[in-house]
């Protein structure tokens, strides 16, 4: 007979619904057969992954006295951590201004001003800095006019690191141990924060980046990307790069075979870093029979309906091309521009260009 778990207790606030996200175990092939890695299912928690850090980071800056109770919080966010401030701002009682581009989709756009966030919209990238850095410049006016207004600045706070010790603390109770953490990397919060607290309890663990093509933050050239979640066009400081092992840049095609295999045939999908994880995790654990590899689903299915899991999207980008099986090894993350799946086993901080040994 089918049994399911007792449901969690009824919760007397906001804040009880966060976190307690499940992990699936994922084996379907991904293109190859794999021994099956752990995937702690983030969009079963209110608002995504990024609630965590959002909680965090405000909570923070109200004990610090930077944040005063009732005051306006506002945001650079490319949708995930938009939707945890949401959440955040409902639960402590704070308005969220959202500085957001173009780009964002329709549907995640109208589910933020849905939960009450006012949007403001950037309409033209930046020349160099791309979007992010235009959504910065709209950011800083917005806070101008907005008195006792608050910026968590998720890129460079480290309360958005230490946001994810709940997380961390589930994982240490759902599986039974890590021996390879792979996350994908955007602010460099979850990574950070899950390394340092993994490796209290398996200080052997290695941890895998992985970043998308066209994005700077492991030393590549700043490009146009599609993907979105993941990636940079700036230098975010809460990536601890002295904590990678290696690091992967997945491209679009990759990730979009990926979700969708997923969505196929494992239910739990997600977006453009849940395929880009997905890709690496399966090939190391197809790569290294026995490890117990772990990763991050940051957010679900729902705001790609409209581009990774629709044809005629796909197909304009030339996304449902073949998707290779493995990466290429490049020997230092600036040794070639990388344009699809690639590893490399060194990682550097690109502003300090310090050699971390693999
Ligand atoms: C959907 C999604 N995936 C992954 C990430 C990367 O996580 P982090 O910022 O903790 O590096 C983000 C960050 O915004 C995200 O929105």
């Amino acid at each position: 007979m089918l049994t399911v778990p007792a449901p969690a207790t009824c919760v007397p606030h906001l804040l009880g619904l966060l976190g307690r996200s499940p992990v699936a175990f994922v084996d379907v092939p991904l293109p190859h057969p794999h021994g099956g890695f752990h995937a702690k299912v983030e969009y079963l928690s209110p608002g995504g992954m990024k609630a965590r850090a959002a909680v965090a980071m405000l909570r923070a800056a109200r004990l610090r006295g930077e944040l005063r109770p009732g005051a306006t919080v506002v945001e650079s966010t490319s949708g995930t951590l938009g939707l945890g401030l949401a959440f955040a701002g409902q639960a402590l009682g704070h308005p969220v201004v959202l500085v957001v581009d173009r780009e964002l989709e329709r549907s995640m756009r109208a589910l933020l001003t849905a939960y009450g966030a006012a949007v403001e919209k950037v309409e033209q990238p930046h020349p160099v800095g791309g979007w992010q850095q235009a959504r910065l410049d709209r950011l800083h006016e917005v806070l101008a006019r907005i008195p006792g207004a608050y910026w968590p600045d998720q890129y460079h706070n480290p309360d958005n690191v230490t946001g994810y010790c709940t997380l961390a603390e589930e994982l240490t109770a759902q599986v039974e141990a890590v021996d390879v953490l792979v996350c994908s990397v955007g602010t460099g919060g979850h990574s950070a924060g899950l390394a340092r607290a993994l490796r209290r309890h398996w200080p052997g663990m290695r941890l895998v980046g992985v970043d998308t093509v066209g994005s700077t933050i492991f030393g590549q050239p700043a490009r146009p990307r599609l993907m979105r979640g993941l990636g940079s066009s700036i230098f975010p400081r809460n990536v601890d790069y002295a904590a990678f092992d290696e690091v992967h840049w997945v491209g679009p095609v990759e990730a979009v075979d990926t979700c969708r295999r997923l969505a196929r045939s494992a239910f739990v999908t997600g977006g453009w870093s849940t395929g880009a994880v997905a890709r690496v995790a399966a090939w190391i654990s197809r790569m290294q029979p026995g490890a117990r590899v772990v990763t991050i689903f940051p957010d679900g299915p729902h705001r790609y309906l409209d581009s990774i899991f629709d044809d005629a999207y796909c197909a304009t980008h030339g996304l449902l091309a073949p998707a290779p099986g493995h990466p290429i090894e490049i020997p230092y993350p600036d040794a070639v521009e990388v344009t699809r799946w690639s590893r490399c086993r060194t990682v550097l901080d690109p502003l300090r260009s310090l050699a971390v040994p693999a």
